[in-house]
């Protein structure tokens, strides 16, 4: 059994910061506390000792606008590693028609040669008899997370009929719902009618696909959870629009959590402006980038609580792929990479600028999630008997990100030219050092599937109280005859 004690540290955990030693045995924290020894001793003097990031929005190898984004598990788990995060969670992603346990085992296939461990969502992609009968063998697999697609008309999109059903399918079965949250009608008759008036480049992307578009989906979502006595979990919420919905829900007591992106909260609407039409493509994604107004309000969410986690929607193309889109934007592969610059970027963007307190660091960039998709604490902690999934993080070691050195296959990086400081000085997957000092040193299929239960906390609490709140008939005496 391997041993390994990480010496000099402070301990940065979501609600904690303070010095002390962490001895790793068999892939677990096996003690915490100071002056520890013993096995492979590595040197945390003068770093934050922290949970391992966990993504948790990633398409690894996804099939998307016919082909398939071009980060796998192995170069994907690769990124993660080296940027300091320990886990991803993956979506996986049925055909139309195709049952949802074969999805799972496409994925399985895939997620073999993962070097860190990983979960998935998955994602209702069409309705009928077949997907509702299998959705609770889905979680009796550990998967009890289910994602709503409400744009992509034509093809990943549900309707709110479907959607309906399907929350309230998960509030039998105590999953909980994801939505991408854009109308997707309205988007599909704003892009035709940009095509129509010779409006193809990327910029049209972004104009198909304005806040208010977001907004509204959001709205109708949390409304459609609150139906059904659901928790709802916001994917990459880009806008004030949205969060605005996420933060009234929450105030009035409904348990919706939002997730921003690392690019919503770095990288601005203006790329889609730039003259090199590579350069707009390759930062297509939906929704698209946004203002600044939009990024304060995000920063703002993290900031006051009402925004939960940052996560990367890694679904890298490349330049090549993005191509199949030019003279229609419509075709241009949606989505961007950011696996291995997500902690990098938020803590240099984010605590080195006094935005976030470090604690607030662990808990967006790991604590929190490894909490609302119920695998706490498992994952994003840093205690006894957790995996040893921990990142040391060495505030002063600095780098310019850049295709060239990046771990991603894909041959651009959003984030290029971006000087980031505070970088990872070991990543340790259950116990294997992966990133030493500079050093990869991956083990190929180490990575395991993290198996998550269903009827987490706020599922519990939400499901008791709509219970108890639900309409009953008024039992009466003395009731008329009826049509006299
Ligand atoms: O543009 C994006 N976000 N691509 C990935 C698929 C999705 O919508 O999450
Ligand atoms: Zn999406
Ligand atoms: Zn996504
Ligand atoms: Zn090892």
């Amino acid at each position: 059994m391997t041993t390994t004690t990480i010496k000099n540290g402070t301990i940065v955990t979501a609600d904690l910061t303070y010095k002390a030693d962490v001895k790793v045995e068999g892939g677990k924290i096996v003690e915490i506390g100071p002056d520890l020894s013993g096995g492979k001793e590595l040197d945390a003097t003068g770093c934050y000792v922290m949970p391992g990031g966990i993504d948790p929005h990633t398409h690894l190898e996804m099939p998307f606008m016919g082909t398939y984004s071009s980060d796998d598990f192995e170069s994907g788990t690769r990124a993660a590693l080296a940027g300091g995060t320990t886990m991803v969670v993956d979506f996986a992603l049925p055909a139309p028609d195709q049952p949802l346990l074969d999805a799972i085992e496409m994925w399985s296939n895939k997620s073999g040669r993962a070097n860190c461990d990983y979960s998935y969502h998955m994602a209702i992609t069409w309705w009928g008899k077949r997907v509702f009968d299998e959705m609770p063998k889905v979680v009796e697999k550990g998967i009890n997370t289910f994602k709503h697609f409400m744009a992509y008309k034509g093809a990943l999109m549900v309707n709110d009929d479907e959607m309906f059903a399907s929350f309230q399918r998960c509030a039998e079965i105590g999953g909980m719902p994801l939505v991408h949250a854009e109308n997707g009608d309205v988007v599909a008759d704003l892009s035709a009618r940009l095509l129509a008036e010779g409006n193809d480049g990327p910029e049209g992307h972004a104009y198909s696909r304005p806040t208010q578009v977001e907004g509204e989906a959001t709205n109708r979502a949390i409304m459609i959870a609150d139906m059904a006595g659901v928790p709802l979990y916001v994917v990459h919420t880009s806008c004030e629009e949205s969060h605005e919905a996420i933060r009234r829900a929450r105030q009035n007591g409904k348990r919706v959590f939002g997730e921003p992106l690392i690019q919503h909260l770095t990288l601005d609407e203006s790329e889609y402006f730039n003259k090199d039409w590579d350069h707009a493509a390759r930062r297509v994604m939906s929704p698209p980038f946004r203002n600044k107004k939009h990024q304060d309000s995000l920063w703002a969410g993290l900031q006051a609580g009402s925004l939960q986690v940052v996560a990367t929607d890694h679904c890298a193309f490349t330049t090549e792929q993005k191509r199949y889109g030019v003279g229609d934007f419509t075709k241009i592969p949606n989505g961007t990479g950011g696996l291995e610059d997500r902690m990098p970027m938020l803590w240099t963007h984010g605590v080195a600028t006094g935005r976030l307190t470090m604690n607030e660091f662990v808990a967006v960039t790991s604590t929190n999630s490894a909490k609302i998709l119920n695998c706490y604490p498992r994952k994003g902690a840093v205690l006894v008997g957790a995996d040893a999934d921990l990142v040391v993080w060495d505030p002063e070691r600095e780098k310019t990100i850049s295709a060239k050195s990046q771990q991603s296959a894909i041959d651009y990086n959003v984030f290029e030219g971006k000087h980031v400081k505070g970088l990872p000085r070991y990543t340790l997957t259950r116990g294997h050092v992966a990133i030493n000092d500079g050093d990869l040193n991956m083990q190929e299929g180490r990575g395991e599937f993290v198996a998550r239960e269903p009827f987490q906390a706020v599922s519990k609490a939400l499901s008791k109280w709509k219970e108890l709140t639900a309409p009953r008939k008024v039992e009466r005496t003395g009731i008329p005859a009826s049509g006299v």
